[in-house]
């Protein structure tokens, strides 16, 4: 074993650990591990999210939720059924983190391993964008079933994600699958018109030899869910885009099924 590894963390009680990555910023990760976590939970699941993004953590806006006084509110914190933790519950959104990496890593395994989980079938991982040191520290620390990557269809989203299923591969995590947001608005006649370009999440799924997860819509209202504290899976459930959800989840849910157990030990061969 390379002695630079941070050590495999076990969470016994967790079944599956589900990363939800992209190479590049602002392509809908947060937006997508909120709706995907919540989508399981609807789905009769036990499911946790974790936000690793230190610097930049969504989890609590997108939950209607701020700073958390972990004297009367243990963590994790539930919402809508959803066990929950990020940096965001310990410093407002105004308190800049200006630590350097190592104790970047440090909290996230905080996170993952001094925090109290419980049972849950599902704890999915909104890592911050990027490949860099943070993504690399969780993908060799954390138990990971499998990453979800994520992709807009236009090519500078699809080259950094390109990158992620090379981190992913170089850490030996399966990757579960490509899911491609933002893919086409659909106008009220019901005519589906592409904004970003077509097809590039599944081309990078061929390349790479992955499965493709699916096409989220473009709606304005996923935004405005995610500012107004309740994502759009369970906002506006007969939406188009909280149904596309609904069926990432279950295909998620079977890729992780299929893959081995979270938690085994790192067999280097
Ligand atoms: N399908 C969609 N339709 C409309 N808006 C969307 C959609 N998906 C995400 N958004 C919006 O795009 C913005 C960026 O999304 P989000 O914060 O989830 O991206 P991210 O990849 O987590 O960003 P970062 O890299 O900064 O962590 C948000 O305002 C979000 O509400
Ligand atoms: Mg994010």
């Amino acid at each position: 074993m390379n002695p630079q590894m941070p050590p495999k963390l076990s969470l016994p009680g967790v079944k599956n650990v589900v990363a939800v990555a992209s190479g590049k910023g602002g392509v809908g990760k947060s937006t997508v591990a909120a709706n995907l976590a919540l989508a399981l939970h609807m789905g009769g699941k036990a499911v946790g999210l974790m936000d690793a993004d230190i610097y930049g953590p969504s989890v609590p806006i997108m939950f209607g939720l701020g700073t958390v006084d972990q004297k009367t509110t243990p963590f994790p914190v539930e919402k809508y059924g959803v066990r929950l933790m990020s940096m965001g519950f310990l410093m407002g959104p105004e308190q800049a983190v200006i630590w350097r990496g190592p104790k970047v890593a440090q909290m996230v395994q905080a996170f993952l391993g001094q925090i109290d989980w419980g049972t849950l079938d599902y704890l999915v991982i909104d890592l911050p964008p990027g490949t860099g040191d943070a993504q690399l520290t969780l993908s060799q620390s954390a138990p990971l079933t499998g990453a979800v990557i994520v992709t807009t269809p236009g090519e500078v989203s699809l080259i950094d994600a390109r990158k992620g299923v090379k981190m992913f591969r170089e850490v030996k995590v399966p990757i579960l699958g490509i899911v491609e947001n933002m893919s086409y608005f659909v106008d009220p006649a019901g005519t589906k018109t592409p904004i970003f370009g077509v097809g590039g999440g599944m081309k990078l799924a061929v390349e790479s030899n992955v499965p493709f997860l699916g096409e989220l819509p473009i709606d304005p209202r996923v935004a405005r869910c995610g500012d107004d504290g309740e994502p759009i899976v369970r906002k506006h459930p007969d939406s188009a885009v909280a149904k596309a959800y609904r069926d990432l989840a279950a295909t998620v849910a079977a890729a992780a099924d299929a893959s081995p157990p979270a938690g085994l030990p790192d067999v280097q061969l």
